[in-house]
């Protein structure tokens, strides 16, 4: 396991490891499982790796940046036949590494899959637009989208395979080169890629490299020599990450950040359906996703039948290991995270909130079962802060003036769910919600998805759009031949 890729070559570690654990157990008494080791690499093989990148790159002269669209689609096409032959071995991985359930972690190794034909498809279209010349004023345009150079790609825990393709395939397939270091968790997944990213790219294209993430990217940035920066996780490490670099204005970002997305309940409702979409908006994979819905208003008419079936059926989810049939909540595998959700849930309790569900709360040495609070005010830390885990706070509303404004002062922006049957109120309350966010679902919860539409959010939500077709234009930068008549 103790190899990682740099300069085309699987290079066998000899110095410090990291041990991967499991917060599964294998054993009766609780016992972490230890899964493996990666590389505990340091600065010098940060900036070997970043090397690698900006010398294949070479300065805009290298094979891969230069390469024809038809060379580009070739290498993709390659990789991604090899990836299919690891589905078993990744989705075992997903499932031990980040205790993703077994539909969930086959839903993101296939959507990975069809995320990268998809992102072919999509350059192909674009190569197609590209041919055609415009004229302006006696000016001849061939309008192209080139390469920005070389990025610093870093992927998130809870999407360790989908998310970080969602940056690494883009830029890639752009013509940039790219230094890429996962996660902490969900690391060793990608070990079964890595002879795949060797054998498809040229050398130096892709370098894959295992460690601390400021050990790593700090040295990085601190060269001037990244050019985009593209991150999945939270605002205060793209901050820390991205003021390394010497001259700030120059650097590209793409970034999927934190998000507080919240469910507006009107009165007229449709109430099975608003509590069967928020129960799984709330709780999928634990809360540990940056679309889930993290704070819940409900209009104070209905709040209270609202919050009695909706904790009923958090109540009834089934807690497991990700392979058992029907199971809905899974081990968490950050170790500190049962003691955080509890610390938010002690918060909200001693200045007013109860929890309304029988089992929210509950603990075990890997697990606590979603808590739902109610009622939540404002200077609670679970209002504020992003929980990204198994707790649910409920606010109750009189007038919608009182969601809108919450919204309007978050520092998020990405998406919002809204509940209701009466046209006339929803039409405009909806021209309202995306000046506010990005994305308004109508009647079903917050998600990423289908990955063709964009993916990006306002404030601190984002920086750049991802998705297929907008992925490519973020990694890229519109250069064109002109010619005048002569
Ligand atoms: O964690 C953030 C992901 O982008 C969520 O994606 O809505 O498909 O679960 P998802």
């Amino acid at each position: 396991q103790n190899t990682y890729l740099v300069g085309g070559e699987l290079k066998e570690w000899k110095g410090a490891t990291a041990e991967v654990y499991s917060t599964i157990s294998s054993t009766e008494n609780y016992q972490p499982t230890l899964l493996g080791t990666v590389p505990d690499l340091g600065e010098n093989e940060a900036l070997e790796a970043l090397s690698s990148a900006v010398k294949a790159y070479g300065k805009g002269q290298g094979l891969w940046p230069t390469m024809k669209v038809e060379g580009r689609i070739a290498a993709m096409e390659k990789f991604v036949v090899q990836m299919k032959t690891k589905r078993t071995e990744i989705v075992k991985l997903l499932m031990w590494e980040i205790g993703k359930a077994l539909a969930d972690s086959e839903k993101e190794f296939d959507r990975t899959i069809e995320y990268i034909y998809d992102t072919i498809e999509d350059y192909k279209q674009m190569d197609r637009d590209s041919a055609k010349f415009e004229k302006n004023s006696g000016v001849h345009a061939h309008i192209r989208r080139g390469p920005l150079g070389v990025v610093l790609c870093l992927g998130p825990y809870n999407y360790p395979l989908n998310e970080t393709f969602a940056l690494l395939i883009p830029a890639l397939i752009m013509g940039n080169t790219t230094v890429f270091k996962p996660a902490k968790h969900g690391v060793l997944l990608l070990s079964p890629l890595l002879e795949a990213f060797r054998n498809s790219f040229p050398e130096g294209v892709v370098n894959i490299i295992y460690g601390r993430g400021r050990t790593l990217a700090t040295p990085i940035m601190k060269t001037g020599k990244v050019d985009v920066l593209a991150l999945i996780g939270n605002s205060k490490s793209a901050n820390a990450i991205q003021a390394n670099h010497p001259q700030k204005n120059r650097l590209r970002l793409v970034l999927g950040l934190e998000a507080k997305n919240p469910a507006i309940v009107l009165e007229d409702a449709d109430l099975d359906l608003a509590i069967s979409e928020c129960v799984s908006g709330a709780t999928s994979f634990n809360g540990q996703r940056c679309t889930a819905l993290k704070v819940i208003y409900v209009h104070e008419n209905i709040v209270e039948e609202f919050n009695k079936r909706f904790s009923d059926k958090v109540d009834a989810l089934k807690f497991g290991n990700p392979w058992e049939q029907g199971v809905q909540l899974t081990p968490l595998p950050e170790p500190g995270k049962t003691a955080y959700i509890q610390e938010l849930i002690d918060d909200a309790t001693s200045k007013g909130a109860k929890i309304i569900n029988k089992k929210g709360g509950e603990t075990t040495e890997n697990y606590i079962f979603p808590a739902v609070l109610y009622p939540v005010s404002k200077d609670m830390r679970v209002y504020e802060e992003e929980q990204f885990g198994p707790v649910t706070p409920i606010l109750s509303f009189k007038n919608i003036e009182e969601p809108l404004d919450d919204m309007a002062e978050s520092n998020y922006g990405q998406q919002v769910s809204v509940f209701g049957s009466d046209v006339n109120t929803l039409s405009p309350l909806i021209d309202t919600l995306v000046n506010l966010v990005c994305r308004v679902n109508l009647n079903s919860s917050c998600q990423r998805g289908p990955d063709v539409y964009p993916f990006t959010g306002r404030k601190d939500s984002a920086v750049g759009t991802l998705s297929v077709h907008d992925a490519l234009r973020s990694f890229s930068i519109r250069t064109f031949l002109a010619s005048k008549d002569t």
